[in-house]
């Protein structure tokens, strides 16, 4: 239950939007090939640490941390790491919330036949006038968020559960369509050169910080959201194989979506380095030319809508659960008020790119702004806190205890990858970027 819970969290957007687009801006191979080192050593032991934290703290973030922290004889101060997850959920799901009222936008267009037969050009046409409406633009995110609050108002138990039990396998299902169809039609061998072989000096510091951002992404690691998980999971449950099989299935849905996306990339002449609109304007095309394009186009469009609202169904969570402990309010207050902040937010997000698209920090959007300090600074930093408490501050006892996998190879294993691996790795990433040790160009 937890697993599919979890799931339902990890798989969304970002395997299918993001994945792709980060990937095509920063070379592909070599970027690639670090990211899934970044999932494998980074991810997964930090996925164990935070659930861990959660099923044993028991409460929201902010309330867990400090409550384990009083429980191991620590400074109380370690509940702004509690905080700094919370702060970064809600930040990820206001721009979140906007890209998925794209799916929603991409529902009606497809079902309507816009993209029968369309050409590149049409398909770019209709990415812009999409995405140059604040009105439309408004209007999704609304939707999106109100059906985020409204389920996160209502506990999100069972629903969640039923909804990721068909809608997974389905998504799986149609990617694989995706991919078969690609196969025939676009340069695959080029796209599968492109993606798996790495050639490294394609790769910046940057590129490096960006995959590391992505893999906690992808993972919905450092939000809060799998403590959240974590707290309502039976202490029989093994946190250990569940990480495993949801960082799985989420690399493996990544992976899917770029070997559908990329062989059409090249075969329709589009620049890898289209960033937001690469996932829509690839897809669309295949959709407009695939046989019964019109009915699984739309479908797939459904569904990644439905994938993006159990991931934020588990961001907005983590708040709500902090503000009800906090302020005593009701779980529908609370989600609302927490769901409304981030869609307040989410506004600047929605307007950067059309209204507000000039107004620049960094040659960065609101919208990129707000993406960035979250995905690559807010998630690899809340990670480093959350392996050094788990590693470093809280006993061996307690985590083995918790962890319940004996004292073994798999234990010691666990425990390098928290303790030196993923810290280091932080770090040296942070410093890389900032210039203080060049390790990379
Ligand atoms: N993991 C989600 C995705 O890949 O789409 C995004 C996400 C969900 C990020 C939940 C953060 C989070 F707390």
């Amino acid at each position: 239950v937890f697993v599919l819970a979890a799931t339902g969290s990890a798989i969304g957007l970002g395997n299918i939007w993001r994945f792709p687009y980060v990937a095509g801006e920063n070379g592909g191979g070599a970027f690639v090939l670090v990211y899934l080192a970044f999932v494998a050593s980074v991810g997964v032991p930090i996925m164990i640490a935070e659930v861990m934290l959660g099923r044993r703290g028991r409460r929201s973030p902010v309330n867990a941390i400090l409550a384990l922290a009083r429980e191991e004889g620590l400074n109380p101060a370690w509940w702004w790491l509690g905080g700094l997850t919370v702060l970064a959920g809600f930040l990820v799901l206001s721009f979140y919330s906007v890209v998925a009222g794209w799916t929603f936008a991409y529902v009606i267009e497809t079902a309507s036949g816009t993209f029968e037969g369309a050409t590149l050009e049409a398909v770019k046409r209709e990415w812009n006038a999409i995405v140059s409406s604040p009105a439309a633009m408004l209007l999704w995110h609304t939707i999106f968020m109100t059906m985020t609050i409204v389920v996160v108002s209502r506990g999100v138990r069972d629903g969640l559960e039923r909804a990721v039990r068909w809608l997974m396998p389905a998504l799986f299902v149609l990617l694989l369509v995706l991919v078969g169809y690609a196969m025939g039609n676009g340069l695959f061998e080029e796209a599968v050169l492109y993606l798996f072989r790495p050639n490294f000096a394609d790769l910046t510091a940057l590129g490096v910080l960006t995959a590391l951002g992505q893999a906690f992404f992808t993972l919905s690691l450092a939000t809060g959201a799998l403590m959240i998980y974590g707290s309502y999971l039976p202490a029989s449950a093994s946190i250990p194989r569940s990480a495993l099989i949801v960082a799985c299935a989420d690399t493996a849905v990544a992976l899917l979506a770029g070997l559908a996306i990329f062989p059409l990339v090249f075969a329709y002449g589009l620049e890898p380095q289209q960033r937001e609109s690469l996932a829509f304007n690839t897809l669309t095309i295949a959709f407009g030319h695939m046989p019964g394009g019109q009915f699984f186009g739309t479908l797939f469009f459904v569904l990644l809508g439905v994938a993006a609202w159990t991931s934020a169904i588990s961001m907005l969570e983590p708040a709500t659960a902090w503000i009800i402990e906090h302020h005593h309010v009701s779980r529908s207050r609370a989600a609302l008020a927490a769901g409304a902040a981030a869609w307040l937010l989410g506004i600047g997000s929605a307007l950067s790119f059309n209204a507000w698209s000039g107004y620049r920090l960094w040659d960065k959007t609101f919208f990129g702004i707000v993406e960035f300090i979250s995905t690559n600074i807010m998630l690899p930093l809340g990670g480093l806190l959350i392996a050094v408490f788990a590693g470093w501050r809280m006993s061996r006892r307690s985590s083995a205890d918790e962890l319940d996998i004996g004292d073994g190879a798999l234990y010691g294993l666990w425990r390098l990858l928290v303790r030196i691996v993923a810290p280091v790795a932080v770090l040296l990433i942070f410093m890389d970027v900032l210039g203080v040790v060049p390790l990379t160009l």
